[in-house]
């Protein structure tokens, strides 16, 4: 049973979010913006001290709105000593990690990091606790790794439920989607746990929870249902990215004309057609590969997701051939890149298409500029002093023999044969066709999906 949680110190919470990135800090700082005192701590304490300062420590819209909001009333407590936050709370929200091993396979050091410390908790001080899991794990993870971990310490007299549900936010509109879930997926191998989550979910959705799909299943089911969503996700741009690359093959065809018409049968519904260079992001590369290294862990190989993966790999190469047979050769060319994050609204360059074409082009002996409204600083980390970074796009363009346009960031929108005069070249890609090509008179324009 919840327990009033209208109270200020730490002492008093009795939720707590382990893990502050994207997830863990959005659903944290509703759940506080919905009147729930909640914890949120992270092994990174510089991540921490800068969100108690109300500085987000990525790019993501609205977000520090909400977490400046609950600061000031005192709703979201930062905890600094994952123990502490532990003790303190009933429900405990696990939204760390799972990035990639070397060959591909889920990493779980994360979440048995923090199952561990629960373990400890739990084995000292008995009490009841309800751990969701929210951190995308592959299947039987929390029948095979998770449970033997808390069951070993538990004392007879606590009640220690452990809950999978898992998160289908985007990046860039986390807020949005957090306050409007499509869907609410709970695995769970008994009902009292399910319930203490409903519970939790009722009163924050409110009114609202009724019109919420609520899915009741198995731990195993709630952790693939992630991981198959995702990669039919992947799966859609793949495919829509294969018939981009047969239209710009043939003239007369347009990628947009047929992912619209298929898109109206009901059957295949429209979103997720857009073609573009490629999928990138913490979870749609990361995920896939996942699920076919479990696949092939218990003994199935999975043909179809890995033909999305290597779709995929292949699809920033497309672009760069695309500016090599615009140009010739790519060698002492000056090539201007607008757009460096993984898609548009968010400063996150894990995964992005942009990195992959830079060292490209890089090895094809070009000279590299890039503008980004947010990443820039994100892949100077990553380039140093081997390209050059513009503020505005009218730097980047500047002398360039070759501009790519590889994220659909509104700004970019709107640029005419004006904007690019001050080119040496005037060749222009557009990974996403947002230009109108009437306003592009003498430009050398070409983009996927069209001959
Ligand atoms: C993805 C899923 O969409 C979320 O539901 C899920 O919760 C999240 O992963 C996660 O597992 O945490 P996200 O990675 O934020 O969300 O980004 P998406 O909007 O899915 O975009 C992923 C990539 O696909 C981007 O590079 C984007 O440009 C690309 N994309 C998207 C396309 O190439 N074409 C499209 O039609 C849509």
């Amino acid at each position: 049973m919840l327990k009033d949680t209208n109270m200020g110190s730490i002492n008093n919470a009795n939720i707590a979010f382990i893990g502050a990135g994207v997830v863990g800090l959005t659903t944290a700082a509703f759940f506080a913006n919905k009147g729930v005192k909640t914890i949120i701590t992270d092994k990174n304490r510089n991540r921490l001290q800068s969100i108690s300062h109300g500085d987000i420590p990525f790019y993501e819209p609205m977000l520090d709105e909400l977490v400046n909001n609950v600061l000031e009333n005192g709703n979201l407590v930062i905890e600094y000593d994952i123990i502490n936050s532990i003790r303190a709370a009933e429900l405990i929200f696990i939204t760390v990690g799972t990035p990639s091993l070397p060959d591909g396979s889920i990493d779980l050091t994360q979440v048995r990091t923090v199952i561990e410390n629960i373990a400890t908790v739990i084995k000292r001080e008995p009490s009841d606790k309800t751990i969701i899991i929210k951190s995308t794990v592959v299947p039987t993870t929390t029948s095979k790794v998770i449970y033997p971990i808390l069951n070993k310490e538990r004392k007879n007299e606590s009640q220690i439920d452990i809950l999978v549900n898992p998160e289908f936010l985007r990046e860039g509109s986390a807020v949005y989607d957090t306050i409007n879930p499509h869907i609410i997926v709970i695995g769970s191998n008994n009902g009292k746990g399910f319930d203490i989550l409903y519970r939790l979910y009722n009163q924050i959705y409110h009114n609202q929870i009724n019109k919420i799909p609520i899915i009741h299943t198995t731990w195993e089911n709630a952790e693939l249902i992630k991981y198959a969503n995702n990669a039919f996700l992947a799966t859609k741009i793949s495919f829509i990215n294969t018939i981009a690359n047969i239209c710009s093959r043939i003239d007369n065809a347009d990628v947009d004309v047929v992912a619209k018409a298929i898109g109206l049968d009901p059957r295949i519904g429209p979103l997720f057609l857009k073609a573009g260079p490629g999928y990138g992001g913490s979870c749609l590369p990361k995920d896939v590969i996942a699920l076919i290294r479990f696949s092939q862990e218990i003994g199935y190989e999975p043909y179809l997701l890995d033909a999305v993966h290597k779709i995929n790999e292949y699809q920033p190469e497309e672009v760069v051939s695309m500016a090599k047979k615009m140009l010739g050769s790519l060698n002492n060319k000056t090539i201007s890149i607008l757009g460096l994050s993984f898609k548009k609204d968010t400063d996150d360059i894990r995964n992005a298409v942009s990195l992959k074409i830079i060292a490209s082009l890089l090895k094809n002996g070009s000279k590299v500029k890039v503008h980004d409204p947010k990443a820039l600083d994100n892949v100077k980390l990553v380039f140093g002093n081997n390209i050059e970074y513009c503020t505005t796009i009218r730097d980047c363009l500047e002398n360039s023999d070759c501009c790519i346009i590889l994220v659909d960031w509104n700004e970019y929108k709107t640029l005419d044969a004006n904007y690019f005069s001050i080119m040496r070249e005037k060749n222009v890609i557009d990974c996403w066709r947002i230009l109108d090509a009437n306003k592009l008179d003498n430009i050398n324009y070409r983009a996927i999906g069209r001959n």
